[in-house]
Protein backbone atom coordinates (compact mmCIF):
# COMPACT_ATOMS: atom_id res chain seq x y z
CA UNK A 1 0.00 0.00 0.00
CA UNK A 2 1.72 2.93 -1.22
CA UNK A 3 2.21 5.79 1.20
CA UNK A 4 1.70 9.68 0.04
CA UNK A 5 2.82 12.30 2.43
CA UNK A 6 1.91 15.98 2.33
CA UNK A 7 4.15 18.28 3.91
CA UNK A 8 3.27 21.69 5.13
CA UNK A 9 4.50 24.25 2.99
CA UNK A 10 7.89 26.04 3.79
CA UNK A 11 7.18 29.52 1.97
CA UNK A 12 6.19 32.19 4.37
CA UNK A 13 4.12 34.10 2.20
CA UNK A 14 2.78 30.33 0.62
CA UNK A 15 -0.75 29.39 1.61
CA UNK A 16 -1.59 26.47 -0.47
CA UNK A 17 -1.20 22.71 0.55
CA UNK A 18 -1.10 20.17 -1.92
CA UNK A 19 -3.67 17.79 -0.41
CA UNK A 20 -7.26 18.63 0.63
CA UNK A 21 -9.51 16.34 3.03
CA UNK A 22 -11.90 15.81 -0.28
CA UNK A 23 -8.97 14.00 -2.21
CA UNK A 24 -7.18 12.22 0.88
CA UNK A 25 -10.34 10.36 0.99
CA UNK A 26 -10.33 10.01 -2.71
CA UNK A 27 -7.17 8.34 -1.89
CA UNK A 28 -8.03 6.09 0.76
CA UNK A 29 -10.73 5.14 -1.32
CA UNK A 30 -8.05 3.78 -3.95
CA UNK A 31 -5.98 1.99 -1.19
CA UNK A 32 -3.33 4.22 -0.64
CA UNK A 33 -1.98 5.78 2.49
CA UNK A 34 -2.20 9.53 3.22
CA UNK A 35 -0.26 11.20 6.17
CA UNK A 36 -0.41 15.13 6.37
CA UNK A 37 2.05 17.07 8.62
CA UNK A 38 0.31 18.74 11.59
CA UNK A 39 -1.04 22.54 10.57
CA UNK A 40 -0.38 21.89 6.63
CA UNK A 41 -3.92 22.75 5.85
CA UNK A 42 -4.47 25.72 7.91
CA UNK A 43 -3.23 28.61 5.81
CA UNK A 44 -5.97 26.71 3.48
CA UNK A 45 -8.73 26.54 6.02
CA UNK A 46 -8.54 22.55 5.99
CA UNK A 47 -8.23 21.85 9.88
CA UNK A 48 -6.03 18.24 10.99
CA UNK A 49 -9.47 17.14 12.53
CA UNK A 50 -11.02 17.59 8.73
CA UNK A 51 -7.87 15.68 6.97
CA UNK A 52 -8.30 13.25 10.24
CA UNK A 53 -12.33 12.81 8.76
CA UNK A 54 -11.17 12.08 5.90
CA UNK A 55 -8.87 9.26 6.84
CA UNK A 56 -5.60 10.83 7.08
CA UNK A 57 -2.69 10.26 9.62
CA UNK A 58 -1.81 13.30 11.39
CA UNK A 59 2.06 13.19 11.18
CA UNK A 60 3.58 15.53 14.30
CA UNK A 61 7.26 15.50 12.55
CA UNK A 62 7.81 16.02 8.96
CA UNK A 63 11.18 14.35 9.11
CA UNK A 64 9.13 11.00 9.93
CA UNK A 65 6.45 11.45 7.06
CA UNK A 66 9.55 12.08 4.81
CA UNK A 67 11.40 9.14 5.77
CA UNK A 68 8.60 6.70 5.26
CA UNK A 69 6.87 8.35 1.78
CA UNK A 70 6.55 6.67 -1.44
CA UNK A 71 4.79 10.07 -3.20
CA UNK A 72 5.34 13.64 -1.61
CA UNK A 73 2.74 16.24 -2.69
CA UNK A 74 4.08 19.97 -2.09
CA UNK A 75 2.85 22.58 -3.76
CA UNK A 76 6.80 24.73 -4.22
CA UNK A 77 9.59 22.57 -5.05
CA UNK A 78 11.26 21.09 -1.60
CA UNK A 79 14.41 22.69 0.13
CA UNK A 80 18.00 20.61 0.29
CA UNK A 81 16.75 19.69 3.91
CA UNK A 82 13.54 18.14 2.46
CA UNK A 83 15.10 16.35 -0.20
CA UNK A 84 17.51 14.74 1.59
CA UNK A 85 14.80 13.15 4.06
CA UNK A 86 13.06 11.48 0.95
CA UNK A 87 13.87 7.69 0.35
CA UNK A 88 15.30 6.62 -3.26
CA UNK A 89 12.74 5.74 -5.37
CA UNK A 90 9.89 7.75 -3.61
CA UNK A 91 8.14 10.13 -5.89
CA UNK A 92 7.65 13.89 -5.68
CA UNK A 93 5.08 15.75 -7.29
CA UNK A 94 5.20 19.64 -7.09
CA UNK A 95 5.58 22.96 -9.16
CA UNK A 96 9.22 22.41 -10.31
CA UNK A 97 10.91 24.57 -13.30
CA UNK A 98 13.10 22.49 -15.42
CA UNK A 99 14.75 26.09 -16.38
CA UNK A 100 15.17 27.98 -12.55
CA UNK A 101 15.05 24.96 -10.47
CA UNK A 102 18.43 22.88 -11.83
CA UNK A 103 19.99 22.68 -8.24
CA UNK A 104 17.32 21.40 -7.00
CA UNK A 105 16.53 18.97 -10.01
CA UNK A 106 20.14 17.83 -9.48
CA UNK A 107 20.37 17.05 -5.90
CA UNK A 108 16.55 14.81 -6.85
CA UNK A 109 18.30 12.73 -9.18
CA UNK A 110 21.03 12.53 -6.99
CA UNK A 111 18.64 11.25 -3.84
CA UNK A 112 17.40 8.92 -6.53
CA UNK A 113 14.04 10.52 -6.00
CA UNK A 114 11.67 10.89 -8.97
CA UNK A 115 10.35 14.28 -9.76
CA UNK A 116 7.27 14.83 -11.49
CA UNK A 117 6.86 18.49 -12.30
CA UNK A 118 3.17 20.11 -12.88
CA UNK A 119 4.88 23.19 -14.79
CA UNK A 120 5.64 20.29 -17.45
CA UNK A 121 2.41 18.54 -18.18
CA UNK A 122 1.30 18.65 -21.59
CA UNK A 123 -1.34 20.94 -22.79
CA UNK A 124 -3.83 18.24 -23.76
CA UNK A 125 -7.29 17.72 -23.80
CA UNK A 126 -6.65 14.23 -22.19
CA UNK A 127 -4.70 16.00 -19.38
CA UNK A 128 -6.70 18.58 -18.29
CA UNK A 129 -7.55 17.75 -15.25
CA UNK A 130 -3.96 17.92 -14.26
CA UNK A 131 -3.11 20.97 -15.34
CA UNK A 132 -2.28 23.13 -12.52
CA UNK A 133 -0.98 25.83 -14.45
CA UNK A 134 -4.24 26.41 -15.74
CA UNK A 135 -5.92 26.11 -12.37
CA UNK A 136 -3.47 28.13 -10.85
CA UNK A 137 -3.28 31.17 -13.45
CA UNK A 138 -7.11 31.11 -14.19
CA UNK A 139 -7.28 32.23 -10.43
CA UNK A 140 -4.43 34.26 -10.68
CA UNK A 141 -6.23 36.30 -13.56
CA UNK A 142 -9.15 36.42 -11.65
CA UNK A 143 -7.50 38.30 -8.61
CA UNK A 144 -5.24 40.92 -10.55
CA UNK A 145 -8.44 42.42 -11.80
CA UNK A 146 -10.02 42.12 -8.49
CA UNK A 147 -6.36 43.92 -7.16
CA UNK A 148 -6.26 46.53 -10.21
CA UNK A 149 -10.08 47.50 -9.73
CA UNK A 150 -9.45 48.14 -5.80
CA UNK A 151 -6.27 50.46 -6.33
CA UNK A 152 -8.21 52.59 -9.13
CA UNK A 153 -9.72 55.66 -8.25
CA UNK A 154 -12.35 54.91 -11.35
CA UNK A 155 -15.19 52.53 -11.73
CA UNK A 156 -15.34 49.64 -14.14
CA UNK A 157 -19.00 50.15 -15.35
CA UNK A 158 -20.83 52.51 -16.98
CA UNK A 159 -22.53 54.78 -14.25
CA UNK A 160 -25.99 57.00 -15.58
CA UNK A 161 -27.08 58.07 -12.50
CA UNK A 162 -29.03 62.02 -12.25
CA UNK A 163 -25.50 63.37 -11.16
CA UNK A 164 -24.37 62.77 -14.72
CA UNK A 165 -22.50 59.99 -16.31
CA UNK A 166 -19.85 57.97 -15.33
CA UNK A 167 -18.01 56.58 -18.37
CA UNK A 168 -16.44 52.45 -18.26
CA UNK A 169 -12.76 51.88 -17.28
CA UNK A 170 -10.40 51.12 -19.79
CA UNK A 171 -8.93 48.18 -19.40
CA UNK A 172 -5.67 46.54 -21.70
CA UNK A 173 -4.70 42.80 -21.24
CA UNK A 174 -1.63 41.46 -22.68
CA UNK A 175 -1.17 37.89 -23.45
CA UNK A 176 -4.26 35.91 -23.83
CA UNK A 177 -3.48 32.29 -22.28
CA UNK A 178 -5.40 31.27 -19.40
CA UNK A 179 -4.97 33.67 -16.63
CA UNK A 180 -4.94 36.35 -19.90
CA UNK A 181 -8.69 34.92 -20.73
CA UNK A 182 -9.77 34.78 -17.21
CA UNK A 183 -8.98 38.85 -16.29
CA UNK A 184 -10.60 39.72 -19.72
CA UNK A 185 -13.36 37.69 -18.72
CA UNK A 186 -13.94 39.01 -15.12
CA UNK A 187 -13.09 42.54 -16.72
CA UNK A 188 -16.24 42.30 -18.45
CA UNK A 189 -18.05 41.16 -15.74
CA UNK A 190 -17.27 44.15 -13.61
CA UNK A 191 -18.47 46.25 -16.95
CA UNK A 192 -14.64 47.69 -18.08
CA UNK A 193 -14.18 48.12 -22.05
CA UNK A 194 -11.34 45.63 -22.26
CA UNK A 195 -8.88 45.26 -25.37
CA UNK A 196 -6.58 42.86 -25.81
CA UNK A 197 -3.22 41.91 -27.30
CA UNK A 198 -1.39 38.79 -27.95
CA UNK A 199 1.51 37.03 -30.52
CA UNK A 200 -0.51 33.76 -30.83
CA UNK A 201 -3.79 34.91 -33.33
CA UNK A 202 -5.58 31.98 -33.04
CA UNK A 203 -7.15 33.49 -29.65
CA UNK A 204 -9.15 36.33 -31.62
CA UNK A 205 -11.78 34.36 -31.87
CA UNK A 206 -12.04 33.70 -28.12
CA UNK A 207 -11.04 37.01 -26.85
CA UNK A 208 -13.68 38.80 -28.96
CA UNK A 209 -16.28 35.90 -27.90
CA UNK A 210 -16.09 37.29 -24.33
CA UNK A 211 -16.96 40.64 -25.57
CA UNK A 212 -13.50 42.38 -26.23
CA UNK A 213 -11.65 43.91 -28.72
CA UNK A 214 -8.42 42.15 -30.02
CA UNK A 215 -5.46 44.63 -30.92
CA UNK A 216 -4.60 43.41 -34.40
CA UNK A 217 -0.57 43.51 -34.84
CA UNK A 218 -0.02 43.90 -38.55
CA UNK A 219 2.79 41.90 -38.85
CA UNK A 220 2.93 38.44 -40.32
CA UNK A 221 5.05 36.69 -38.76
CA UNK A 222 3.11 33.12 -36.96
CA UNK A 223 3.84 33.20 -33.14
CA UNK A 224 2.40 29.78 -32.08
CA UNK A 225 4.60 26.98 -31.49
CA UNK A 226 3.60 23.34 -31.91
CA UNK A 227 2.90 22.82 -28.44
CA UNK A 228 0.62 25.98 -27.91
CA UNK A 229 3.03 28.01 -26.36
CA UNK A 230 4.27 31.87 -27.80
CA UNK A 231 7.59 31.96 -29.38
CA UNK A 232 9.95 34.64 -28.86
CA UNK A 233 9.15 37.17 -31.37
CA UNK A 234 12.19 39.32 -32.90
CA UNK A 235 13.30 42.61 -32.09
CA UNK A 236 12.02 43.86 -35.05
CA UNK A 237 8.53 42.47 -34.14
CA UNK A 238 8.69 43.47 -30.52
CA UNK A 239 9.12 47.41 -31.73
CA UNK A 240 6.50 46.90 -34.13
CA UNK A 241 4.10 45.75 -31.12
CA UNK A 242 5.34 48.07 -29.16
CA UNK A 243 4.24 51.02 -31.18
CA UNK A 244 1.01 49.52 -31.96
CA UNK A 245 0.53 49.06 -28.12
CA UNK A 246 1.13 52.54 -27.00
CA UNK A 247 -1.84 54.30 -28.65
CA UNK A 248 -3.81 51.56 -26.68
CA UNK A 249 -1.90 51.68 -23.33
CA UNK A 250 -2.23 55.93 -22.84
CA UNK A 251 -5.51 55.70 -22.69
CA UNK A 252 -5.87 52.60 -20.11
CA UNK A 253 -7.29 53.12 -16.64
CA UNK A 254 -5.85 49.16 -15.91
CA UNK A 255 -3.18 47.38 -17.39
CA UNK A 256 -2.84 43.64 -16.86
CA UNK A 257 -0.23 41.99 -18.39
CA UNK A 258 0.51 37.85 -18.71
CA UNK A 259 2.47 37.78 -21.52
CA UNK A 260 5.04 34.99 -20.79
CA UNK A 261 7.18 33.06 -23.71
CA UNK A 262 8.32 28.90 -22.00
CA UNK A 263 12.37 29.54 -21.02
CA UNK A 264 12.94 32.98 -21.56
CA UNK A 265 12.27 36.41 -19.22
CA UNK A 266 9.01 37.95 -19.75
CA UNK A 267 9.00 40.49 -22.60
CA UNK A 268 9.25 44.00 -22.04
CA UNK A 269 6.47 45.55 -23.77
CA UNK A 270 5.32 48.51 -21.47
CA UNK A 271 8.44 51.18 -21.06
CA UNK A 272 8.87 53.64 -18.42
CA UNK A 273 8.58 56.28 -21.29
CA UNK A 274 4.60 54.26 -22.01
CA UNK A 275 4.12 54.22 -18.41
CA UNK A 276 5.01 58.14 -17.77
CA UNK A 277 2.54 58.92 -20.15
CA UNK A 278 -0.41 56.69 -19.21
CA UNK A 279 -3.31 58.60 -16.83
CA UNK A 280 -2.45 59.49 -13.51
CA UNK A 281 -4.20 56.66 -10.96
CA UNK A 282 -3.35 54.20 -13.68
CA UNK A 283 -2.73 51.06 -12.51
CA UNK A 284 -0.52 47.54 -13.99
CA UNK A 285 -1.07 44.48 -12.69
CA UNK A 286 1.98 42.14 -14.06
CA UNK A 287 1.13 39.10 -13.73
CA UNK A 288 4.78 38.25 -15.32
CA UNK A 289 6.91 39.54 -12.42
CA UNK A 290 8.23 36.30 -11.50
CA UNK A 291 9.90 35.91 -14.61
CA UNK A 292 11.83 39.56 -14.97
CA UNK A 293 7.95 41.76 -15.57
CA UNK A 294 6.49 42.42 -18.85
CA UNK A 295 6.86 46.24 -17.86
CA UNK A 296 10.15 47.75 -17.19
CA UNK A 297 9.10 49.41 -14.00
CA UNK A 298 7.56 46.69 -12.13
CA UNK A 299 9.32 45.40 -9.34
CA UNK A 300 9.24 41.89 -8.07
CA UNK A 301 6.83 41.19 -5.27
CA UNK A 302 6.25 44.46 -4.00
CA UNK A 303 3.68 47.78 -5.25
CA UNK A 304 5.19 51.07 -6.19
CA UNK A 305 4.42 53.93 -7.74
CA UNK A 306 5.93 55.31 -10.90
CA UNK A 307 4.82 58.84 -12.89
CA UNK A 308 1.65 58.38 -11.28
CA UNK A 309 0.73 54.91 -11.96
CA UNK A 310 0.61 52.25 -9.42
CA UNK A 311 2.60 49.01 -10.32
CA UNK A 312 2.01 45.78 -8.51
CA UNK A 313 4.16 43.18 -9.19
CA UNK A 314 2.82 40.62 -6.19
CA UNK A 315 3.50 37.37 -6.69
CA UNK A 316 1.63 34.13 -6.69
CA UNK A 317 -1.87 35.65 -6.76
CA UNK A 318 -3.47 32.40 -6.73
CA UNK A 319 -2.06 31.47 -3.36
CA UNK A 320 -4.56 34.64 -2.05
CA UNK A 321 -7.21 32.44 -3.10
CA UNK A 322 -5.81 29.25 -0.76
CA UNK A 323 -9.40 27.71 -0.60
CA UNK A 324 -9.70 27.67 -4.08
CA UNK A 325 -6.37 27.05 -5.39
CA UNK A 326 -5.62 24.82 -2.63
CA UNK A 327 -8.81 23.07 -3.80
CA UNK A 328 -8.01 22.87 -7.59
CA UNK A 329 -4.67 22.22 -7.26
CA UNK A 330 -5.18 19.16 -5.41
CA UNK A 331 -7.27 17.71 -7.47
CA UNK A 332 -4.86 18.84 -10.27
CA UNK A 333 -2.76 16.26 -8.25
CA UNK A 334 -5.25 13.53 -7.48
CA UNK A 335 -5.63 13.23 -11.07
CA UNK A 336 -1.53 12.84 -11.43
CA UNK A 337 -1.37 9.85 -8.80
CA UNK A 338 -4.37 8.18 -10.04
CA UNK A 339 -3.37 8.16 -13.01
CA UNK A 340 -0.51 6.49 -12.65
CA UNK A 341 -1.91 3.28 -10.56
CA UNK A 342 -2.42 -0.20 -12.00
CA UNK A 343 -5.43 -2.66 -12.05
CA UNK A 344 -3.80 -4.13 -8.72
CA UNK A 345 -3.53 -0.20 -7.09
CA UNK A 346 0.32 -0.17 -7.06
CA UNK A 347 2.03 3.02 -8.29
CA UNK A 348 4.63 3.18 -11.15
CA UNK A 349 5.37 5.77 -13.45
CA UNK A 350 4.11 4.44 -16.64
CA UNK A 351 7.12 5.74 -19.20
CA UNK A 352 4.65 5.43 -22.10
CA UNK A 353 2.49 8.11 -21.48
CA UNK A 354 2.89 11.40 -22.83
CA UNK A 355 2.48 13.23 -19.68
CA UNK A 356 5.20 11.26 -17.68
CA UNK A 357 7.40 11.29 -20.47
CA UNK A 358 7.23 15.01 -20.92
CA UNK A 359 6.99 16.02 -16.89
CA UNK A 360 8.97 13.53 -15.35
CA UNK A 361 12.39 15.20 -14.69
CA UNK A 362 14.32 12.60 -13.03
CA UNK A 363 14.31 9.17 -12.77
CA UNK A 364 16.02 6.34 -10.92
CA UNK A 365 19.08 9.05 -10.36
CA UNK A 366 19.33 10.35 -13.84
CA UNK A 367 17.58 14.07 -15.15
CA UNK A 368 15.54 13.22 -18.21
CA UNK A 369 14.48 16.62 -18.74
CA UNK A 370 15.96 19.83 -18.94
CA UNK A 371 16.24 22.07 -22.25
CA UNK A 372 12.70 21.40 -22.95
CA UNK A 373 9.13 22.74 -21.64
P1 LIG B 1 1.65 31.48 -21.02
O1 LIG B 1 1.47 31.77 -19.57
O2 LIG B 1 2.88 30.75 -21.45
O3 LIG B 1 1.65 32.88 -21.83
C1 LIG B 1 0.61 33.81 -21.65
C2 LIG B 1 0.27 34.45 -22.96
O4 LIG B 1 1.26 35.41 -23.33
C3 LIG B 1 0.14 33.49 -24.15
O5 LIG B 1 -1.16 33.59 -24.69
C4 LIG B 1 1.20 34.01 -25.14
O6 LIG B 1 0.83 33.85 -26.49
C5 LIG B 1 1.26 35.47 -24.73
N1 LIG B 1 2.45 36.22 -25.20
C6 LIG B 1 3.73 35.82 -25.32
N2 LIG B 1 4.49 36.83 -25.82
C7 LIG B 1 3.68 37.90 -26.02
C8 LIG B 1 3.85 39.21 -26.52
N3 LIG B 1 5.05 39.66 -26.94
N4 LIG B 1 2.77 40.02 -26.58
C9 LIG B 1 1.55 39.61 -26.19
N5 LIG B 1 1.31 38.36 -25.71
C10 LIG B 1 2.37 37.52 -25.64
O7 LIG B 1 0.37 30.79 -21.60
P2 LIG B 1 -0.63 29.79 -20.89
O8 LIG B 1 -1.70 30.54 -20.24
O9 LIG B 1 0.14 28.84 -20.06
O10 LIG B 1 -1.24 29.02 -22.15
C11 LIG B 1 -0.37 28.49 -23.17
C12 LIG B 1 -1.16 27.80 -24.25
O11 LIG B 1 -1.67 26.57 -23.80
C13 LIG B 1 -2.34 28.58 -24.77
O12 LIG B 1 -2.44 28.34 -26.15
C14 LIG B 1 -3.51 27.92 -24.12
O13 LIG B 1 -4.71 28.12 -24.83
C15 LIG B 1 -3.05 26.49 -24.16
N6 LIG B 1 -3.72 25.65 -23.22
C16 LIG B 1 -4.28 24.47 -23.64
C17 LIG B 1 -4.94 23.64 -22.76
C18 LIG B 1 -5.50 22.36 -23.23
O14 LIG B 1 -5.77 22.18 -24.40
N7 LIG B 1 -5.68 21.41 -22.36
C19 LIG B 1 -5.06 23.99 -21.34
C20 LIG B 1 -4.42 25.24 -21.00
C21 LIG B 1 -3.78 26.02 -21.91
Amino acid sequence: MAYIFVPKELQADENRVAATPATVKRFIQDKLRVGVEKGAGEKSFFSDEHYEGAGAEIVSDAETGFRSADIILMVNPPTSEQIELMPAGSSLISFLCPFQDVPVIEHLAKRKVNAFSVNSIPRITRTQDQDALSSQSNLAGYKAVLLAAVACPKIFPLLMTAAGTLRPARVVVIGAGVAGLQAVATAKRLGAIVEVSDVRMSVKEQIESLGARFIDLPVRENLEAASGYAKEASEEFLRKQHEILCKHLIEADVVITTALVPGRPAPKLISAKIVEQMPKGSVIVDLAAQQGGNCELTVKGKTVEKFGTTIIGTLNLAGSVPVSASTVYARNLQSIVLSQLDKNKKFAWMMDKQEVSDALLTYDGAIRKRETQ
